[in-house]
């Protein structure tokens, strides 16, 4: 589950002056293994002036599409952004993990239901991959999009969107929410707020009418959209999120006024099941994070962001008790089956069982 196999650069594609499209072939030996659900990301590995950079993207294509395709944003001073952005060419190779992430629902050819979503920025692209392929699996359902950004030249997949448009007349509704550019209708302009939502919510959308509402974009967006939901009546089930970043640096070590309560000694015995193998060390507590303790003994576990958002370390806890720091990537659903984020976690209990094959 945590290798990475090796794709090709089939297409890199200017969106805006800041972001490219990257279409990836998937050889046919590993076509099974990047077969993905709709709104789920990729875990790229490369090597940037000598340090391995790992980073996630989402795929932005719909599952019926015939290739692979993710959308890359330059973050100023980004390592991976900035790389993808001015250097990464058709033929080379990316090394990515297979498909995860839980940013979907179930689809079903005999629904006839609404879906709403809201973008921010490059927080379109799992939307359009869930927006492509709902609109392609459920030809009874209806989607409305928020898409907002600062201006019209800095839509991505701008034409992609208004073909969609024009495509499903009747059952796709886009809408732009643009912040430094004038639009003649004045309830689309300025920022996705809490009550730029409620205006919406009183004047263009019906909540009631909602099945399911998606959000991506900046943190910030993404709380205040979901309280406007919610206020509206929306129940916190119905919301899907996708963060992509808390703008907070990974924390790299526990420090000491972190610590955390532990029982008994202070050592714990940790044992790791991978890949149907299972390997045991000891970790001090209160010093490495699960992952990186792991790390260290040489099991290659599978990670990206070490921040706690994207949770491509996601284990099931079979045995003992740990404490996540920070938890910006799991479900509630997901927590009380037992599922932890292992860059988060340190131990509290004497043993601990993680299995990363659950
Ligand atoms: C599940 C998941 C899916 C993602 N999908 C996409 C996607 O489809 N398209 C995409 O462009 N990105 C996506 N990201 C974000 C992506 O993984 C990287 O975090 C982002 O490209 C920055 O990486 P970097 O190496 O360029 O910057 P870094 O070198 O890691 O960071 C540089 C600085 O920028 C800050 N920063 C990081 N990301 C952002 C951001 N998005 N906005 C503002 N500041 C930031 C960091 O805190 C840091 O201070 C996704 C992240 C996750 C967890
Ligand atoms: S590595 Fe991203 S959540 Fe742990």
């Amino acid at each position: 589950m945590n290798r990475f196999y090796p794709l090709t650069v089939a297409a890199v594609r200017r969106e805006t002056r800041d972001a490219v499209a990257v279409t990836l072939d998937v050889p046919d030996e590993f076509k099974d293994k990047f077969r993905f659900v709709q709104g789920q990301y990729l875990t790229f590995r490369t090597r940037i002036d000598g340090e391995e950079v790992r980073r996630s993207y989402s795929i932005c294509a719909a599952v019926q599409d015939p290739a692979l395709r993710v959308g890359i944003k330059k973050v100023e001073g980004g390592l991976f952004s900035t790389w993808a952005n001015e250097q990464l060419q058709p033929g080379q190779i990316l090394e990515a993990m297979p498909p995860m992430g839980n940013f979907h629902v179930p689809l079903d050819p005999d629904n006839r239901k609404h879906y709403v979503a809201f973008a921010g920025g490059s927080g379109i692209t799992p939307i359009l991959g869930v927006l492509k392929t709902t609109l392609l699996s459920e030809p009874q359902s209806a989607f409305t999009l928020f898409y907002g950004n600062q201006a019209s030249s800095g839509i991505m997949f701008r034409e992609e969107l208004e073909d969609l448009k024009n495509q499903y007349l009747g059952r796709f509704t886009l809408i732009h929410i643009l912040d430094r550019e004038q639009q003649d209708i004045d309830l689309f302009n300025g920022m996705l707020t809490k009550d730029k939502c409620a205006q919406l919510f009183r004047h263009w959308l019906d909540i009631k009418t909602v099945d399911t509402a998606f959000i991506c974009g900046p943190q910030v967006m993404m709380i205040q959209v979901s309280e406007a939901l919610q206020e509206h009546g929306l129940d916190k089930r119905q919301i899907k999120f996708e963060l992509f970043t808390t703008g907070a640096a990974p924390k790299r070590a526990h420090r000491a006024q972190d610590a955390i309560r532990t029982k008994g000694r202070n050592n714990c015995e940790v044992t790791v099941i991978l890949d149907g193998r299972a390997r045991s060390f000891q970790l001090e507590k209160n010093t490495d994070t699960l992952l990186d303790a792991a790390l260290k003994e040489g099991i290659e576990l599978p990670y990206a962001c070490k921040g706690g958002v994207c949770s491509t370390c996601r284990t099931m806890l079979v045995e003992g008790e740990v404490d996540m720091n920070a938890n910006f990537a799991l479900e509630d659903y997901e927590i009380a089956r037992g599922h932890i984020l292992a860059c988060q976690s340190y131990p509290v209990t004497d043993k601990i069982v993680v299995d990363f094959d659950q």
